[in-house]
């Protein structure tokens, strides 16, 4: 089949091939980069919110609980509470208009605020990391509907004695803390249980819709460019190739039938100028043997009578 199209249409075809292949390629390869890069974006982003939260976890415990432990007898305060004081802290960067879509929680399978009660998915969770205790985190992507987001996850361990004077029995637990928050969850908890789960979650759908929108923008810069390629290329052959070679034959068909007076332009010094000026020293010679012939035929009528008759 191929035989059969012009020299311009099978490079065409052979350019097309070349740009629906790269392409293909190139976009895949592109996009797959361009995704990684975004959900590794996303998760620094997360394990960054997440050991910023934990160490103001970390710092309540150190600094204020031991500080109001007195005060406990009088008045329950949440603010000595590590829950309360990582949950409030992300909830006032939750304020910031940049920070809304962000979300933290302490999810626990028998919480002590209700608020922070596991749902289906989170418990998932808890329990892959009450099944394998080494593991020390989790990420991945999870789907809200009409929004998809990254969340990572690390076990939260009871892991100081100190946690039971609250979570292990309502009985020791202080009064002010029951009369605010009741005597039936957040308790039984033993030493180096895994309690909960603190999960970040970090909205992915927009940083991945923009990786995809990069990657389509390469890949049209890339066909454009190769476009534009193509149709240099196929102007180029048309005027340097097609063209000179469709005069060299149209004046070679002139001359075979006869017509001589037609000449074999050479318009360049390439390969296709030295066919033309080849072209041009076959005419001439031809025009040579003819007029040879002619002058022998003219001395000798004999013979162009024997020719005639053969
Ligand atoms: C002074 C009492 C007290 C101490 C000590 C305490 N907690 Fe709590 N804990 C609470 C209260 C009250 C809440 C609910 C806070 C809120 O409303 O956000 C809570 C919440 C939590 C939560 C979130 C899930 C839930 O139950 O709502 C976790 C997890 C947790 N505590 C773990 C611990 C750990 C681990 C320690 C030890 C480092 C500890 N707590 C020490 C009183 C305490």
């Amino acid at each position: 089949m191929l035989k059969k199209l012009r020299l311009r249409q099978k490079f065409t075809i052979l350019l097309l091939v070349v740009l629906v292949l790269g392409m293909t390629l190139s976009g895949l390869t592109l996009s797959t980069v361009l995704k990684q890069n975004a959900k590794e974006q996303i998760a620094s982003q997360a394990l960054t919110l997440m050991d910023t939260i934990s160490s103001v976890r970390d710092y309540t415990v150190l600094y204020i609980t031991p500080e109001l432990q007195d005060k406990l007898k009088t008045k329950f305060l949440p603010q000595t509470v590590a829950a309360f004081s990582a949950t409030t802290v992300f909830e006032i960067l939750r304020k910031k208009p940049e920070y809304h879509s962000l979300f933290y929680k302490e999810a626990a399978l028998n919480p002590t605020n209700l608020r922070d009660k596991a749902d289906s998915f989170e418990t998932e969770i808890i329990e892959r990391f009450l099944q394998k205790k080494e593991l020390k985190n989790l990420s991945g992507f999870r789907s809200f509907p009409g929004n998809e987001v990254f969340y990572i996850a690390r076990p939260l361990v009871v892991s100081q004695p100190s946690c039971l004077q609250c979570h292990s029995s309502p009985e020791v637990a202080p009064k002010t803390m029951i009369e605010q928050y009741g005597k039936d969850n957040g308790f039984g908890w033993h030493l180096n249980d895994i309690v909960a789960a603190q999960i970040v979650y970090v909205p992915a759908s927009t940083i991945i819709q923009k990786a995809h929108q990069s990657s389509a923008l390469i890949v049209g810069l890339v066909s454009l460019v190769f476009i534009i390629a193509i149709s240099v290329i196929n102007l180029f052959l048309n005027n340097q190739i097609i063209r000179p070679l469709k005069k060299i034959t149209r004046v070679a068909e002139e001359v075979s039938t006869g017509h001589l007076d037609v000449e074999f332009e050479q318009l360049s010094e390439d390969e296709i100028g030295h066919l033309a000026k080849a072209f041009k020293r076959m005419k001439f010679s031809l025009e040579m043997a003819i007029k040879k012939l002619k002058n022998s035929v003219d001395k000798k009528p004999v013979i162009e009578l024997e020719c005639r008759s053969f």
